[in-house]
């Protein structure tokens, strides 16, 4: 690999891609870092390339995809988006439009959070478009494809979402109890995830990998 990396951000504006936003830019293996937003960063930094795109068209972008990593950290709820459909828009077609981009450009690898419980046969419309787009992402030809399956996340977000604060109150108030194989249901910090996403991406290796929420939480501590 290079030694000056260039990377491609898509979810910039969220919770956790501002915090991948926020290593990348301080890490020195990063000469360059390249967000597709629409709506900008309230950011201005010299490595940092801000592009307004409409993702309904991100093929005509496709220039902007010839870096050598992509972090994918796109998503919605059903609730946010208004339907089902429009949620699997933002978490099935731009992820896979992302990832089949990227793979036409030559990137090195693939970065994509996904969900705990993503799973293309469940019975559960959101983890199984979760599972979906991993599964669809996987027959690119992408020489690296990295999954990030978190639990509830964790971090300071400004709107409220009343079953992730629900969330938030049970997995404080049982986090400890969350041992063995339990420790994957634990909430996780955004933070920790882009940390691991980071560590991760730096270390490099070929193939398919999953990470679930314990393993993020080991590696981005
Ligand atoms: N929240 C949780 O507890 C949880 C748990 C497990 C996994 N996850 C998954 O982890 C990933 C990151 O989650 P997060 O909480 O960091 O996400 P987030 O804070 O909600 O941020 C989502 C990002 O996706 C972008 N986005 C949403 N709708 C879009 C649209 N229609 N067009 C273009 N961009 C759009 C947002 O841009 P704007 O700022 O422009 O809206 C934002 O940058 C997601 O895939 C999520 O499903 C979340």
């Amino acid at each position: 690999m290079t030694t000056q990396r260039t990377a491609l951000v898509l979810g910039a504006t969220g919770l956790v891609g501002g915090e991948v936003v926020r290593l990348l830019l301080a890490d020195p293996t990063y000469h360059k870092v390249l967000v597709l937003v629409r709506r900008n960063l309230p950011l201005r930094h010299d490595k940092l390339e801000q592009h307004l795109v409409d993702f309904d068209r991100l093929s005509q972008h496709n220039a902007l995809f010839a870096v050598d990593d992509v972090f994918c950290c796109l998503g919605t709820t059903i609730r946010k988006a208004g339907s089902q459909e429009a949620f699997r828009k933002v978490d099935y077609t731009y992820p896979y439009e992302a990832a089949r981009l990227a793979a036409e450009q030559g990137v090195r690898q693939f970065l994509l959070v996904t969900a705990l419980g993503a799973n293309a046969q469940s019975g559960i419309f959101y983890n199984r478009v979760k599972g979906e787009v991993e599964a669809a992402i996987s027959n690119l030809a992408l020489p690296a494809f990295h999954i990030f399956r978190p639990s509830l996340l964790l971090g300071d977000r400004q709107e409220v979402r009343l079953g992730e604060q629900i969330g938030k109150v049970v997995a404080g108030a049982t986090g400890f109890l969350m041992l063995g194989p339990l420790k994957k249901y634990k909430g996780i910090q955004a933070a920790t995830v882009a940390e691991a996403m980071l560590q991760v991406a730096k270390r490099g290796g070929a193939g398919k990998h999953v990470y679930q929420s314990d393993q993020i939480q080991e590696m981005g501590k």
